[in-house]
């Protein structure tokens, strides 16, 4: 913790000298002023963790002082000194956002012990917030979201290899299916979860750089190698290292890093001595590894190695049931980003991100549902705050139109769906009072497919 500022406002001199001097030898930064208008400034210009006030002062008066302060900022614990008897104006100075006050005269063993507890007050509220700040950004199984039963069931089996302390886990997936999420949970939710959890891109980085990312060099290694430099294996001693994208590492690198896995140890370039490190590997990738070994680009010990538990997180087509309810989450957690109070999504609107495909699998919802946030400034999420191709589904003239769900529930059961889009044209003509243009536009198609439709429905 930092020595804290203290700032102490009064006209006596012989008060703000003994403040000075006393708690300066005990290590505090003092500023002191002699009126309140000065205070102020200097409450303005060092935030003080304490400001002594005191109550008679030339010009502004000390409660005066007081609620000033407390408008300028939440953070100065403010102590009132008044002379003794004067409880009503100490009260009064309560109210105002005073935290202690002390009579005058007083002892420095009073001061202390003020200062003391406002110290421990503050190491308090710091260590919340830090705890705050830590739970938060620590992904775990329950910021996962899923129903479908492939969902489940892999965070299951990642729950229960997250138990076991040292084995390899791979990740299969392609792009934005959550391989960075999982394997931060199964770190997080490890008994490694205190110590690092170290990521690097092997994709990122040219080969020779990437080994000596990994191990680690020795002093003169190579003609930059100035100092002696710890590799990331080194680094995450006792957590977790995520080598994302490993498909992409050289055959060398491949040899070593199958070295690091069976024997626990790991050796600097152009060093001779075999250091032993305890970490937990996870890699990802969204290559077909068993091809990369035809292709005699992957080894296949390796792979072997790598792929004891492997966990392959299927694509989000794979598992449209779950797009709802992600795209939910996404809402409220843009809604919160934005400041933002969008109730919920169009049923339309959600229908037609159910019947998307998703190349980008989750990580491209995210992006759509943080678009349409920002976009929309209704309190639902509208079909015309969804990028074009996903809305072009619909305009495809093969394709038939998703009708509004009150037209669904009022049509007689056994309707065929070409009495449902006929109505769905006729329910949307009628909202834009017959104007093509805007009925168009409620149907998310062009103005040409309407019309085709028209033609074909003999409207
Ligand atoms: N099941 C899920 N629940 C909630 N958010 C998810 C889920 N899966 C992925 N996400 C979110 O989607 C985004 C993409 O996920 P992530 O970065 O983990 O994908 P990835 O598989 O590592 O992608 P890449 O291969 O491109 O690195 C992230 O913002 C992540 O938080
Ligand atoms: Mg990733």
């Amino acid at each position: 913790m930092q020595p804290l500022k203290i700032l102490v406002i009064d006209d006596e001199q012989l008060i703000r000298w003994s403040f000075e001097k006393k708690l300066r030898t005990l290590g505090y930064t003092v500023f002191t002023a002699e009126s309140g208008e000065e205070g102020l400034q200097l409450c303005e210009s060092e935030v003080p963790d304490v400001a002594f006030v005191d109550n008679k002062l030339p010009g502004m008066q000390g409660l005066e002082v007081i609620s000033r302060i407390r408008s300028m900022n939440e953070d100065t614990n403010i102590v009132f000194m008044t002379a003794y008897g004067s409880i009503d104006t100490a009260v009064k100075a309560m109210k105002l956002g005073a935290q202690e006050y002390v009579n005058k005269p007083f002892s420095f063993k009073e001061i202390y012990a003020i200062i003391d507890s406002i110290r421990e007050k503050i190491s308090i509220s710091n260590e919340v917030q830090l705890l705050r700040r830590q739970h938060k950004d620590k992904v775990t199984f329950d910021h996962i979201v899923g129903r479908s039963p492939v969902i489940r069931k892999i965070i299951q089996l990642s729950n229960k290899i997250a138990r076991i302390n040292t084995t390899t886990v791979l990740l299969l997936g392609e792009s934005g299916t959550g391989k960075d999420l999982f394997a931060r949970a199964i770190h997080n939710e490890s008994n490694r979860s205190n110590k690092p959890f170290v990521t690097i891109n092997c994709a990122s980085l040219p080969e020779t750089l990437l080994e000596s990312e990994l191990f680690g060099h020795e002093q003169g290694a190579f003609t930059d190698a100035k100092k002696l430099k710890k590799g990331l294996f080194e680094m995450a001693e006792g957590g977790t290292v995520f080598l994302d994208e490993i498909g992409e590492i050289n055959m060398v690198t491949q040899v070593k890093l199958l070295g690091v896995i069976e024997n626990r140890v790991i050796r600097r370039l152009s060093g001779t001595a075999d250091i032993p490190v305890d970490i937990r590997i996870i890699a990802a990738t969204n290559k077909d590894l068993k091809r990369s070994i035809e292709d005699k680009t992957f080894r296949e010990d390796l792979f072997y190695r790598l792929t004891v538990f492997q966990i392959m997180i299927p694509p989000l087509r794979e598992h449209p049931e779950d797009i709802s309810l992600l795209s939910d989450h996404f809402l409220a957690h843009f809604n919160n980003q934005f400041r933002k109070s969008i109730r919920l999504i169009d049923p339309d609107a959600k229908h037609l991100l159910e019947k998307y495909s998703w190349p980008g699998n989750i990580r491209e919802l995210r992006n759509v549902i943080e678009r349409a946030v920002i976009l929309e400034t209704h309190d639902v999420v509208q079909v015309e705050n969804l990028p074009a191709e996903i809305v072009k589904l619909h305009s495809d003239p093969a394709h038939p139109l998703i009708p509004s769900a009150e037209l669904v529930r009022s049509m007689a059961e056994g309707s065929s769906l070409y009495d449902l889009e006929k109505q769905t044209i006729i329910e949307s003509l009628n909202k834009a009072e017959h104007n093509q243009t805007k009925a168009a536009k409620i149907l998310g198609i062009t103005r040409d497919t309407l019309r085709y439709k028209m033609k074909k429905y003999k409207l």
